[in-house]
């Protein structure tokens, strides 16, 4: 190429200005250049179309929430299947423990019913919920049993003990039984209410003096 200016109107015309000794052509942009470019375009529009606007394939972040949709649906399950040696363990541990008791201790939740010291009382005077800091159970005092009451809620949903899974999730309702059964230690006699569903009648060792229905 001819580095010198000339008029012929096929070659490029070098420009004016100078930067640093440097001079530049008016150079017709390359066709392989320009090509790429125009490719780059039309791709962009179709992919914006197809992502964004029309919802054919999934973008990213459908990806990235269908990816953390799954791993949480497996911790859940994880969850489902805990062991009652894996909630004693975390009744163990203070974290698991404290954020157990941040939930059982919302207004409105648990405590409402169930009282600040777990003793189905407040400043004296009965609540609604049974006591969790005692031995006798209406519904099983085994781990699972109380994590399982706590998930599906009481069978008379008429008494007011709810499903809290459908609140809280899995996850925070293996906590708050931690926080429960952090009141307990593992291998302590369980007694079952005299009001159990399906308590042996008067083979219940209730402290209360009222005798058990018979079946
Ligand atoms: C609206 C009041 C209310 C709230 C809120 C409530 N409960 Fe209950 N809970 C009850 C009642 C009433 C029962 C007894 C149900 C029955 O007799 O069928 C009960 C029963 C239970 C039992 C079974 C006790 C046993 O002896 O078997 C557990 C465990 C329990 N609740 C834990 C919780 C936890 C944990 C929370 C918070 C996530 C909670 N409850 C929130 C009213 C409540």
């Amino acid at each position: 190429m001819d580095p010198h200016p000339t008029s012929s109107s096929n070659e490029p015309k070098l420009r004016d200005h100078v930067y640093d000794g440097i001079q530049e052509y008016d150079q017709k942009l390359p066709n392989w250049w320009l090509f790429t470019l125009y490719i780059t375009i039309v791709w962009f529009i179709g992919h914006w179309l197809c992502y964004y606007q029309l919802g054919i394939g999934s973008s990213d972040q459908d990806e990235m929430d269908k990816v953390i949709a799954e791993q949480k649906a497996a911790r859940d399950k994880q969850t489902e299947n805990i062991t009652d040696e894996q909630l004693w363990a975390m009744s163990r541990d203070a974290k698991v423990v404290e954020a157990g008791k941040a939930v059982f201790m919302t207004p409105g939740m648990c405590v409402t019913c169930h009282g600040t010291e777990l003793n189905g009382m407040l400043a004296g005077a009965k609540l609604p919920g049974l006591p969790l800091n005692d031995q006798q159970w209406k519904y099983g005092g085994t781990p699972k049993e109380i994590f399982n009451i706590v998930r599906k809620g009481s069978p008379d949903i008429t008494k007011g003990m709810a499903a809290w899974e459908a609140v809280l999730g899995v996850q925070k309702v293996s906590e708050v039984t931690a926080f429960v059964l952090s009141h307990h230690h593992e291998g302590e006699p369980i007694t079952k209410a005299p009001d159990s569903p399906g308590a042996p009648g008067a083979a219940a060792p209730a402290p209360v003096p009222a005798p058990a229905p018979a079946k």
